[in-house]
Formats: structure tokens, C-alpha cells, sequence
């Protein structure tokens, strides 16, 4: 009977913004460093907000990585042997094919992290984030603090000229702390909500 363990799954890692999202990939990656063992590092080519080609963290921890348009890109970067991670940031941003190819790693032996908001400035769940969380096998939910009343804030407060943004603004804006604050739930307000809306 062979009973050796295989690797190849999936991790989440999940939060509001300043949650230390990328500082737990960043964490992981090193550890992996420290085994000898490979990692590719990918982000979406949309968020250039502190660096191109470089996965940075609120509080500027750093590691090169390579800056794609779609998932599938992650394929033309393996060389005859499958790294033994592949590690994606802001995996929010990307389309539906993020979801194949993250299944198709992990069914490969390769143990897959990513990194992403779970919800948008909304409050409502970020894009092919539920799918990502629901396949995965490890999902590691963080919480920032909340800017108004120091609770745990599991949600983002964007704010546009000093005001809460209107629920029918664009769901995608790149930005950091002019923009966007970490709060609770009863703390964040969407402006405009739709009746009947959770
Ligand atoms: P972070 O999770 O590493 O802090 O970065 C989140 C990025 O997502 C940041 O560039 C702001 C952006 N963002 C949106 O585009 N839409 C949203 O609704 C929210 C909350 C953030
Ligand atoms: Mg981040
Ligand atoms: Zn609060």
C-alpha cells in the first residue's frame, strides 16, 4: 500500500485591507526559501501601487515577483520541472481562469498560496475570491483594526475627498492609505446601498 503523503493544495490567504495579507505570503515564501525549496512569486500587472515587478507590503517588506495579466501566464514561466510553490498576491484582481489554474497546480504537486481581499469597499465578496476560498484547503482569515473604534476591522472603508465612497462607484481603484481604511462592520458605511441590500 503506498501511503506517502502527496503534496499540491491550495491555501487562502483572506482580509480587509492593513490586515498583513501580504505579510503572511511574504512569510510563507521565505520559509520556503529556507527549505531550499522553488517559489514563483506572481501579482496582477493592475496593482503597481509601491513597485513593478515586486510584491510589497504596507509595511514595505518586499520579494521580487513577476507581474502577469492573466493567470495563465503563471504556465510560460515553469521550466522542465514544477516548482514546488507558486505564490500569487492581490489575487482579487484576476478573471475566472485564476480558478483553473489554481486547481490545476495543486492537482499537479504544487503547493499553491494566494493572497486577496474577500471583500470589496462594498462589503459584498471580491470576485472570484468565494470560489478561491471554497476550493481551497487551507483558508487563513485575517483582521486589521478598525480606524474608528479599534475593534477588529474585517472590512474596507474607501473614502473619496473625506467621504465614504457610494455604492455605485467602480469596483476597481488602486490605492492605499489616502483612499481606503480598515473597519468593522459597524463602523463601515457604503453610501447609495440599494434597498434590500446586505
Ligand atoms: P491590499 O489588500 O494589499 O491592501 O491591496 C488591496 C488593493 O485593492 C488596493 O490597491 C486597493 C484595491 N481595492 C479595490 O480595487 N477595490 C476595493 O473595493 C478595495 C476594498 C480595494
Ligand atoms: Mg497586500
Ligand atoms: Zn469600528
Amino acid at each position: 500500500m503506498d501511503l506517502q503523503v502527496k503534496d499540491g493544495w491550495i491555501e487562502v490567504i483572506a482580509g480587509s485591507m492593513y490586515a498583513g495579507k501580504t505579510e503572511e505570503l511574504l512569510r510563507r515564501v521565505r520559509r520556503i526559501h529556507y527549505a531550499k525549496k522553488t517559489v514563483l512569486i506572481f501579482k496582477p500587472n493592475i496593482d503597481n501601487r509601491y513597485s513593478n515587478n515586486e510584491v510589497v507590503s504596507h509595511d514595505n517588506g518586499r520579494i521580487q515577483s513577476n507581474d502577469i495579466r492573466n493567470a495563465n501566464e503563471i504556465y510560460n514561466y515553469f521550466g522542465s520541472v514544477m516548482p514546488y510553490a507558486v505564490a500569487i498576491d492581490e489575487v482579487q484582481f484576476f478573471g475566472e481562469e485564476v480558478i483553473d489554474v489554481c486547481e490545476t497546480l495543486a492537482d499537479k504537486g504544487v503547493r499553491v498560496i494566494v493572497a486577496g481581499l474577500d471583500k470589496n469597499f462594498r462589503g459584498e465578496p471580491f470576485g472570484v475570491m468565494p470560489e478561491l476560498l471554497a476550493r481551497a484547503e487551507f483558508v487563513t482569515k485575517l483582521d486589521a483594526i478598525c480606524q474608528v473604534c479599534g475593534a477588529p476591522a474585517t472590512r474596507t472603508q474607501r473614502m473619496i475627498n473625506g467621504e465614504p465612497a457610494h455604492y455605485d462607484d467602480p469596483i476597481i481603484k488602486v490605492g492605499a492609505k489616502e483612499q481606503y481604511e480598515a473597519r468593522c462592520r459597524h463602523c463601515h458605511i457604503v453610501l447609495g446601498k440599494p434597498n434590500g441590500k446586505k
